[in-house]
């Protein structure tokens, strides 16, 4: 017996994982066409200078990166964005702009697995790039409540922040921008003490050490008075305010909504990636301490890669983390499946004709198993039985002769003969499951 096994991090998904994932996707795709966004498909593999650039040390260090047979260094993708601004910086570059972008697929990082952290993962990912209006900040704000719900999942939190407060403040206190993001990936990892000793190692004022120290603690479900308690620490930070105005913009542009989003404000919040300049957020949900989805304003990364200025904002959905807290909270999933329908020829002489049969019906589009094993009818039958099959086609020669086939209930174990011309019209009211 083989001992292969999925690589370390990789996993096999079944029939009815496969059905729950295709679900999640196809309520993201739907997501996107309520809100516009375009569907584009990005390839896998990309330069490793391309999805280095701005992905912070964390993702970095955790990417599948090789030379390819002609020696170009190249790496299995970790995330979305990158590709999606190098389009917008080149083939895409002259497209007007608003450009809503969506893309589904799998993506590749080297992390330790545990539960929800894989190696590959998927992404449903949301990009709203050449704006820089709080309306489109808050867009993305609403769609990942929307998919949310529409899964189906309760009790989710945004936690929500600002790179621009503690950037703003790094900056004027005179880190350099490779400072500031040792600071963020400190911060981003809850290392508090360690990023106020670098803080400090880097020249900063012990007034600008203590408001970082503040801001650390500074969290709430109330975003007005939370924005306005960070307002009041970073007083002195011009562009610090100006940031926690933005925020502020955004949350009241959500709230006038009506849509109820429970929201998290932490001023302390950075994330791993380096290109946010912004608005930035992650979902959780209370079963479990890994965010279900990731996002906020990157306004630089465009530009970055050679194009146009183009502010934008976006998000990614983790699908395996959404899966995962579906399962926790026991949400019921209704996918609406086709019963197939049972075709088996009494003999092997009628293998063709069962063949053809099956062919007619599936045209109608009615699902067709066919008996493939050469099984007795009996032995078939107790499959079919087995499997939940509502309806057996039997083909038998005597039948054939008058153009009709026998057609079995399974369930009431009833069967009567049938004109071939008229299965599909007696099967189609039986196909909902
Ligand atoms: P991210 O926070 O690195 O952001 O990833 C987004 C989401 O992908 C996470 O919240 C999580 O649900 C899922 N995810 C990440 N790593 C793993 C893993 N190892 N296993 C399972 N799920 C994982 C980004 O990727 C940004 N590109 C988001 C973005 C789009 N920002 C602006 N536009």
């Amino acid at each position: 017996m083989s001992t292969f096994k999925p690589v370390r991090g990789m996993r096999d998904f079944l029939p009815e994982e496969a059905k729950i994932m295709k679900y999640v996707e196809s309520q993201a795709r739907k997501t996107a066409e309520l809100y516009g966004y375009k569907e584009i498909i990005t390839p896998v593999v990309e330069s490793y200078e391309l999805v280095a650039a701005k992905s912070g040390e964390e993702v970095r260090l955790r990417m599948y990166a090789f030379e390819d047979l002609s020696g170009r260094k190249v790496a299995l993708r970790p995330e979305f964005t990158a590709s999606v601004a190098r389009l917008v910086a080149t083939t895409l570059r002259n497209e007007p702009k608003p450009l809503r972008l969506f893309c589904v697929g799998s993506l590749y990082r080297y992390d330790e697995p545990q539960k929800g952290r894989f190696r590959e993962f998927w992404q449903s990912n949301f990009e709203l790039m050449g704006s820089n209006k709080p309306e489109a900040d808050a867009e993305i704000l609403l769609l990942t409540n929307r998919l949310m719900k529409s899964v189906g999942l309760r009790n989710y939190k945004f936690k929500i922040g600002h790179v621009g407060v503690l950037r703003s403040i790094l900056s004027k206190e005179g880190l350099t921008e490779e400072n500031q993001n040792q600071v963020m990936q400190r911060m981003d990892k809850k290392l508090y003490d360690e990023a106020l000793k670098m803080v400090r190692d880097a020249g900063a004022s012990e007034k600008g050490i203590q408001t970082i120290r503040e801001l650390v603690n500074l969290r709430g479900e109330d975003p007005p008075k939370v924005l306005e308690n960070i307002s009041e620490t970073v007083k002195d930070y011009t562009e610090a305010v100006e940031a926690v105005k933005n925020l502020g913009e955004i949350l009241s542009l959500v709230a006038k909504t009506g849509e109820k989003l429970g929201i998290v404000i932490d001023a302390g919040f950075a994330r791993g990636l380096e290109y946010y300049t912004g608005m930035i957020f992650e979902v959780y949900v209370p079963e479990l301490d890994i965010a279900l989805a990731g996002g906020g304003r990157y306004n630089k990364l465009v530009e970055l890669f050679g194009g146009e200025p183009t502010p934008a904002v976006g998000v990614a959905h983790g699908i395996d983390r959404i899966m995962l807290a579906l399962q926790e909270q026991r949400v019921e999933i209704g996918i609406k499946e086709k019963q197939p329908v049972m075709v088996i020829p009494v003999s092997e002489s009628l293998n063709a004709e069962a063949l053809r049969i099956a062919e007619t019906l599936r045209m109608e589009n009615i699902p067709v198993e066919l008996e493939v094993m050469g099984r007795k009818v009996s032995k078939a039958l107790e499959d079919a039985d087995r499997r939940g099959i509502n309806y057996v086609i039997i083909i038998g020669e005597k039948e054939l002769k008058e153009d009709a086939v026998v057609l079995r209930n399974m369930q009431k174990k009833e069967q009567t003969t049938i004109k071939i011309r008229e299965l599909a019209t007696i099967l189609k009211p039986s196909q909902a499951s």
